[in-house]
């Protein structure tokens, strides 16, 4: 009788105990909806009259080569600061600036040569993200830069002109380092692309967005907060590293350059009129004709051109958004057009890749949980080559993504070294816009994505989740081309 009565008590203060806890933990999650975060905190604090600013439009680098078919450019990975917030000072990376960096402009055929010299504190790589390359100059996790040391890559061009970027890659901190502000872009240009009849005029009819989501702590610091789950997301998105950008245009045609440069975050991308407009280039160039759409899935790394024409629009001001916010203000000015804009029908023949009687097969079986991840049940490990390909043959690759449920429905699949091309989505022919060359897929939970991939350069590549906390947490293999 006595014992019952102390275990019903022991029981008794258990259960008082537990009640606390959950009281506590339910207080705390109220107390977390109900002040805001950091991010918003700073935020709400710019006066309502100073906020937008005018959208930042990277320079294009100086080529140091006089011979017009090389070219020479010179990349400082640097430490800088912005200030976002009127007051406070963020700590940033960037190449030859603050942060970001220049537009690289190469030309089809040119010989490049492009130094890297790191100025940080810390290792780092200079990716060149959808070039084929030779393995050495690929940037990747096995040409670390290390601390006041240069690097120099060289390459020649050829591919066809597309809006391709650049990236940090050293193992384990490239999330980071991406976060705090190093990615650029590069525009390789050829015969093809100076000749069509679209807006180009850098800055004032053609313009690069790089979108990238960014949270802050109250200090003002970026905050690159990954959990075991996730990284989180962004509450403010930054164009070209401008807070709460706009940008003033003529009543024309207008050209976009669109890069996915978040960490972790896909974009839906509308206009807040629902205007339509017509993508025209994806990651690895033209496609062959522009394909009209109102609404554009960007996952991270992924690039598309698109072509918005103005020219009829009543209204002095509307805005690329996603669903949930502004992307960035539009103010146009000039008469308004009677008619709309001419462009081209068709823009490109995109040479099919040949595939030949049996092409090897291979599958990539895409896993997560949480931030880690694996490729056919393998993490990532930089000493083993986990695919060997030789060179000059079209494989096919299966992309199984065997996720049910969360992560963003999906994984970016990007292979370095070359541009693929996308062969069906779960048994479907691509749709237009993914019908030209691709070196970023996203392969939905559930979804098999089977592309057609040849390599015309040696050496390791690297393939991977573009979302960077699961590169760098296990989805990323190793393929060697010889
Ligand atoms: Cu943007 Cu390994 O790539
Ligand atoms: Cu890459
Ligand atoms: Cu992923």
């Amino acid at each position: 009788m006595v014992m019952k009565k102390r275990s019903i008590s022991v029981l008794t203060v258990l259960y008082a105990i537990l009640s606390l806890i959950l009281v506590g933990l339910f207080l705390n999650k109220v107390l977390e909806i109900i002040t805001p975060s950091p991010t918003a905190q700073l935020q709400a604090a710019i006066p309502v009259e100073e906020r937008g600013n005018p959208l930042a439009i990277p320079a294009f680098l100086e080529d140091r080569d006089p011979d017009p078919m090389k070219a020479f450019y010179e990349l400082d990975v640097q430490y800088g600061q912005m200030e976002f917030f009127p007051g406070v000072v963020t700590e940033t990376l960037g190449y030859n600036g603050n942060i970001l960096g220049p537009v690289l402009r190469i030309k089809r055929d040119q010989e490049v040569r492009i130094q890297v010299n790191n100025q940080l504190d810390e290792p780092t790589t200079a990716h060149w993200h959808g070039l084929d390359v030779d393995g050495p100059y690929d940037g990747g996790p096995h040409q670390g830069i290390m601390p006041g040391e240069s690097w120099t890559a060289t390459f020649s061009v050829d591919q066809p002109a597309a809006t391709i970027w650049y990236h940090p890659h050293f193992h384990h901190t490239t999330g980071a380092q991406v976060y705090q502000g190093l990615a650029g872009l590069i525009y390789i240009e050829d015969e093809e692309s100076e000749d069509l009849n679209i807006p180009k005029t850098h800055g004032e009819n053609d313009f690069p967005l790089v979108i990238q989501d960014r949270n802050f702590t109250s200090d003002g610091s970026f905050h690159h907060n990954v959990t075991m789950m996730e990284l989180e997301p962004g509450e403010v998105l930054l164009v070209n590293a401008t807070m709460d950008p706009y940008l003033e245009v003529n009543r024309e045609l207008i050209r976009l350059r669109v890069l996915n440069g978040s960490n972790y975050e896909n974009f839906q991308l509308t206009f807040s009129d629902g205007s339509a407009f017509h993508q025209i280039a994806s990651d690895g160039g033209f496609l062959e004709a522009p394909v009209e759409m109102e609404s554009l899935f960007l996952s991270p790394g992924e690039r598309a051109e698109i072509l918005v024409d103005f020219s009829q629009v009543t209204s002095d001001h509307l805005a690329l958004t996603t669903c949930s916010d502004t992307v960035l203000d539009f103010y146009l000015s000039g008469p308004v057009a009677s008619a709309p804009a001419e462009f081209p029908e068709s823009l490109v023949t995109v040479p099919d890749i040949p595939v030949g009687e049996n092409p090897t097969t291979r599958t990539f079986v895409l896993e997560s949980i949480g931030i880690h991840g694996t490729i056919n049940g393998k993490e990532f490990d930089m000493d083993r080559v986990d695919e060997v390909v030789p060179k000059g043959e079209t494989e096919l690759w299966v992309i199984r993504n065997a996720d049910r449920v969360g992560h963003r429905a999906g994984h970016p699949f990007h292979v370095h070294g070359t541009q693929f091309q996308v062969v069906s989505r779960n048994g479907n022919p691509p749709p237009p816009e993914e019908a030209g060359f691709k070196d970023t897929v996203f392969v939905a939970n559930g979804e098999e994505v089977v592309i057609k991939i040849l390599f015309h350069k040696e050496g390791l590549f690297m393939y991977h989740c573009h979302m960077l906390e699961h590169e760098e947490n296990g989805m990323m293999g190793q393929v060697l081309v010889e």
